[in-house]
């Protein structure tokens, strides 16, 4: 599957028209990552996001501590990191892989770059975030 077409997929990308995303394509860049390797710290400054082209991650809160909580799964298709985008702010989980996975990385300021030339980037991906914080607000008053 092409790069493009892939990111058709993605949920946050997927209010996006064809030119939007062949320009995000070409921000991409792929990352291997080992089994057990972490990708995103808890509490280091957020850079980038990431799209899972292969393998398998999980988000996990306190890795370090004797209560570690896991809060999602990746596989292809996939985001994370996604927070970094919009806002420089520390990392609100750690994203390790589970098993040697490849993702798809675009920095923050590439993608600044992007929206500030085509606002409906932005306006196309709001939605999706939208449900995503509110998945997440669910979550947390199970
Ligand atoms: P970010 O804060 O940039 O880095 C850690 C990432 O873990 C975060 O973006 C989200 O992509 C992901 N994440 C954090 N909390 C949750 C959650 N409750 N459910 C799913 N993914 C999460």
């Amino acid at each position: 599957m092409g790069r493009e077409e892939m990111l058709q997929n993605v949920p946050i990308f997927s209010e996006l028209g064809r030119r939007d995303l062949g320009r995000l394509a070409k921000l991409m860049v792929p990352r291997q990552v080992k089994s057990g390797e972490v990708i995103i710290k808890e509490g280091d400054q957020a850079a980038g996001f990431f799209v899972v082209s292969s393998g398998k991650l999980e988000a996990v809160k306190g890795p370090d501590s004797s209560n570690e909580q896991h809060l999602a799964n990746y596989g292809p298709g996939d985001f994370f990191g996604e927070m970094a985008l919009f806002e420089v702010f520390p990392r609100s989980a750690t994203v390790r892989a589970l098993e040697d996975s490849e993702c798809l990385a675009m920095t923050r300021w590439d993608f600044m770059a992007e929206m500030k030339n085509h606002p409906e980037i932005a306006v196309g991906m709001l939605p999706v975030l939208v449900r995503r914080l509110r998945d997440a607000s669910a979550h947390v008053a199970e």
